[in-house]
């Protein structure tokens, strides 16, 4: 049997119902908010994203599915969005447009990574991005707003981590701060630590060794080296989520995977998922457009995990199927018959299925009560029908032209 790839998955018709829900409650909020939505290819230019995320990233070095489309370009699946989107801003002259351009998208992504329990090498995500504004509202705006959405499909216990990553240049600076902090203190960290001072020195922060966590303690943290502008706008950020009545945890440590990030970062971590909590996060990349060869433009954003949302919420209900009609056959002679009446009542605006598989007069039955069909017509001979109501069981016989219109007279859902 050939089996879907490793790390993907079907999306099943009860999985899509729940989906389903997701992407109306998404719509509603966001839509609320003024984003609009946007798709972008499922592949694009390898280039967009070496450069957009970042070649020293892991996604770029090790995730991405790259092919050469045949006349020597190279290609990838997407890995996220965010790229994609700038690069349709540019393209299609969005600047023109009043500022800011608020879009959301919900799409596949692509990551080569070991799959794990919420993590998959094909995955959907929901986004929402603002470009053209470094005002901290749009920030606030777009966390209260990811904040609204889980809290909308039940998505819970969650927490909430925000920091600030300043200027690339803030961020260069420190990184060779704590490099020199670390040295300083190169006896008392773990062995693992110490081997990844020049590689990751961040890493040191999240090290479980009790010499190393002490040695911590009084690290210098990148939100005390910021520029006062930069702390002013983080500032504004916190008393607006402050405003909205957001809890949420300062976290000089958080580290996104992504190189475009500027001033703002956040993420949103679930306890219900073990490993894999981040279940949505984002933030402000007021340098991306810039290097896909736009002009210096503001822009913020973040994106969600459907699968993730999917697991964290064990409580989304699931609409039953609505059925109004299931055309029965009492033999095979009215199979055109009721074949007729099925497509009529569809065209007339009803759900109306008819009798495919060839059952017994009494397995019809028990199937049409199977998937709630609201009334049984039963064809039988001369043009007659008898028509049942399953929830009163209620039966009488009319001629099969009559079936609609007193279906329609008398109602479908009590
Ligand atoms: P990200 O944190 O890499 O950010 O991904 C966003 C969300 O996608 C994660 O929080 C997680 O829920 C989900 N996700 C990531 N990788 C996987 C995977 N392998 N399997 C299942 N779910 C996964 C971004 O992608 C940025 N583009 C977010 C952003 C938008 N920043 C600014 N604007």
């Amino acid at each position: 049997m050939i089996r879907a790839p490793r790390g993907t998955f079907d999306i099943l018709p009860e999985s899509h119902q729940r989906r389903k829900l997701l992407e109306s409650a998404a719509e509603r909020i966001l839509g609320a908010a003024g984003y609009r939505r946007i798709e972008t290819p499922t592949f694009e230019a390898t280039e967009l994203f070496a450069r957009g995320v970042g070649e020293a990233t892991d996604i770029v070095r090790k995730e991405m599915y790259t092919f050469d489309d045949g006349a020597g370009r190279s290609l990838t699946l997407r890995p996220e969005v965010t790229a994609p989107v700038c690069r349709a801003y540019l393209e299609h002259g969005m600047r023109k447009l009043p500022q800011p351009v608020k879009l959301w998208y919900l799409s596949t992504c692509f990551r080569a990574e070991a799959p794990q329990r919420g993590r998959y090498r094909q995955f959907w995500q929901f986004g929402a991005e603002a470009i053209g504004s470094d005002a901290p509202e749009t920030d606030g705006e777009l966390i209260v707003l990811l904040a609204d959405l889980l809290e909308a499909v039940g998505v819970r216990p969650t927490r909430l981590r925000l920091s600030s990553l300043g200027t690339p240049a803030t961020r260069a600076e420190y990184r060779e701060e704590l490099k020199a902090f670390l040295r300083a203190h190169e006896e008392q960290l773990a062995g693992d630590v110490r081997d990844r001072i020049d590689l990751n020195p961040m890493r040191a922060f999240d090290s479980g060794d009790a010499g190393t966590r002490a040695v911590m303690r009084d690290a210098p943290t990148l939100l005390d080296r910021l520029h006062p502008d930069d702390a002013e706008h983080f500032d504004a950020v916190r008393a607006l989520l402050d405003e909205a009545g957001l809890t949420y945890e300062l976290d000089p440590t958080l580290v996104r995977g992504l190189d475009y990030y500027t001033r703002t970062v956040f993420e949103f971590t679930s306890d219900a998922l073990g490993a894999q909590s981040g279940v949505g996060g984002g933030g402000r990349y007021d340098g991306l457009i810039e290097l896909l060869d736009g002009p210096p433009t503001p822009a913020s954003g973040w994106a969600a995990g459907v699968e993730r949302m999917l697991l964290a919420t064990s409580e989304l209900p699931t609409a039953p199927e609505l059925v109004d009609l299931y055309v029965a056959l009492a033999n095979r002679d009215g199979a055109r018959t009721a074949f007729e009446l099925a497509v009529d009542a569809r065209r007339a605006g009803l759900q109306a299925q008819q009798e495919l598989a060839g059952r017994s007069l009494k397995g019809q039955l028990r199937h049409a009560d199977r998937i709630g069909a609201r009334y049984v017509a039963i064809i039988g001979d001369n043009g007659v029908a008898t028509l049942k109501d399953m929830e009163s069981g209620e039966e009488h016989d009319t001629g099969v032209g009559d079936v609609i219109p007193e279906i329609l007279r008398a109602g479908t859902r009590t």
